[in-house]
């Protein structure tokens, strides 16, 4: 009789039955290769009587966690529930109780990370949460096994697929903000609130897991910047697009002169960039690399079985250890303390509307040079009337130069107001 490794699942929505799909569909292919059988033996629900969307036989779901928790039979429990409480302490539970766990759950790594990490590490357990950043991508398995002798420069990722997806939409169908938002939740992207994904939360989320895996040290949530798309216009993808470029959410951290800077917002990226190419629910995580060089990770970043895969190869690699008594590697490898940047330095995209007359370029143009805001380019877009839209390029510059400059430029008589700002990455890594 072959062994049995058991499992349960907490939580049974999008990643929760496509997890159970693959490890029940490809249950012969699993058990060749860990040598054991990879068995369901319990879910955890909120509503036992809400109708699945897929099917699993009855006697497998409850609505008490401590049939899971306290059931010495658990090998490994799965969280794919969401949200802070109740799946943290239940993670430490089932940690406190001499289990190994797997959990997709971004915000949990991302602000408890280093508490559960180190629990499991106490207790000589496996935490694996793969499926946590970029839903289908191996992304975390790679900087955590393949790039483990690298050292890592530069990260860039298009790491929401909610937002990707909304943004593809407005510019490929020219679909409005709130329709493409609509299809995103109706296809199970989008998370419980759609805020954590339009306004950056759950892309910053996954940019502190990356680079407290990358730069080996723990990134506060707070030290991530973070802005959303919730602010971005069809007239700023149009005009971006004639400027030759596309615009993506996008998550920036680097090493600069040995301090890190991690940010998340809107980015003008030129149309020639790998990153711009990817479109719909895709994610892509683009690395730099001392050794390994330009490496470019790309696939669905959310979605049922794409994410029920990465997590069922967690449990895979969690039973292959319990069958070999392989003692684990320690699960956190944030061994460094680092510094961050005091001022970031970017190029900008200003879009404004002025008053359309004699002069008015030129006093706009004054303030900027009055603060070192060297200008590439400047464009008047629309003019109706007496009012003027002028979109401005500028060269990198400090963000706070840029943000003194802006203020000044908005009580300007001759400016009626700011529309839209949005960073400017031509130059790669630099
Ligand atoms: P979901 O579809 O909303 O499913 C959540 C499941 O958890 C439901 O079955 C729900 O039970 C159960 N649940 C929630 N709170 C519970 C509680 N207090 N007690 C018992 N059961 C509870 O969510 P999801 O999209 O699968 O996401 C799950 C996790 O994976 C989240 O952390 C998410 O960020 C992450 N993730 C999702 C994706 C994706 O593509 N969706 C990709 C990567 C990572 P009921 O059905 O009975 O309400
Ligand atoms: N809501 C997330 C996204 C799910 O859209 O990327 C995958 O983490």
């Amino acid at each position: 009789m072959r062994k049995k490794v058991k499992v349960a699942l907490m939580g049974f929505g999008t990643v929760g039955t496509g997890t159970y799909k693959i490890l029940t569909e490809n249950r012969e292919l699993i058990a060749n290769q860990v040598g054991a059988d990879v068995e369901v033996v319990k879910i955890l629900v909120r509503d036992m009587n809400r109708k699945r969307l897929i099917e699993a036989p009855e006697h497998l779901f409850t609505s008490n966690a401590d049939d899971i928790l306290e059931n010495p039979d658990v090998d490994i429990v799965v969280e794919l529930m969401g949200g802070l409480e109740p799946a943290f302490s239940y993670i430490m539970k089932a940690l406190d109780r001499g289990k190994h766990v797997v959990t997709a759950n971004k915000e949990i790594m991302a602000k408890k990370g280093r508490e559960i990490l180190s629990k499991a590490d106490e207790n000589g357990l496996s935490l694996c949460f793969e499926a946590s950043v970029c839903g289908g991508i191996p992304i975390i398995r790679a900087l955590k096994n393949s790039l483990a002798t690298d050292r890592i420069k530069k990260i860039m990722g298009i790491v929401n697929g909610t937002t990707n997806y909304i943004l593809t939409k407005m510019s490929q169908d020219g679909s409005k903000y709130e329709d493409a938002l609509r299809e995103a939740q109706d296809l199970g992207y989008a998370e419980a609130d759609p805020t954590a994904d339009v306004e950056g939360f759950d892309a910053a989320y996954k940019m502190a897991i990356l680079s407290s895996i990358g730069f080996h040290t723990k990134v506060d949530i707070d030290k991530v910047k973070r802005e959303g798309i919730s602010q971005i216009s069809r007239l700023d993808i149009e005009y971006g697009n004639e400027l030759g470029w596309t615009i993506k959410l996008l998550g920036i951290a680097q090493d600069v002169d040995g301090k890190l800077e991690i940010s998340v917002s809107p980015v003008m990226l030129p149309k020639a960039h790998p990153l711009a190419g990817v479109m719909g629910v895709n994610n892509a995580v683009f690395i730099y690399s001392e050794a390994a060089g330009e490496l470019m990770f790309y696939g669905p970043g959310a979605g049922q079985t794409a994410t029920g895969n990465s997590v069922a190869a967690d449990i895979m690699a969690i039973a292959s250890q319990i069958v070999m008594n392989n003692n684990m590697r320690p699960n956190c490898s944030c061994f460094t303390d680092r510094d961050y940047v005091d001022e970031m330095k970017t190029g900008y995209y200003t879009r404004m509307n002025v008053i359309n007359k004699p002069g008015v370029l030129a006093k706009i143009a004054t303030v900027f040079g009055n603060f070192g805001v060297s200008i590439e380019s400047v464009l008047q877009k629309k003019t109706e009337g007496d009012k003027a839209e002028i979109v401005w390029i500028t060269a990198r510059v400090g963000e706070n130069s840029f943000k003194k400059a802006i203020e000044v430029i908005e009580s300007l008589d001759v400016v009626n107001g700011i529309s839209s700002i949005i960073r400017v990455e031509d130059n790669g890594y630099c």
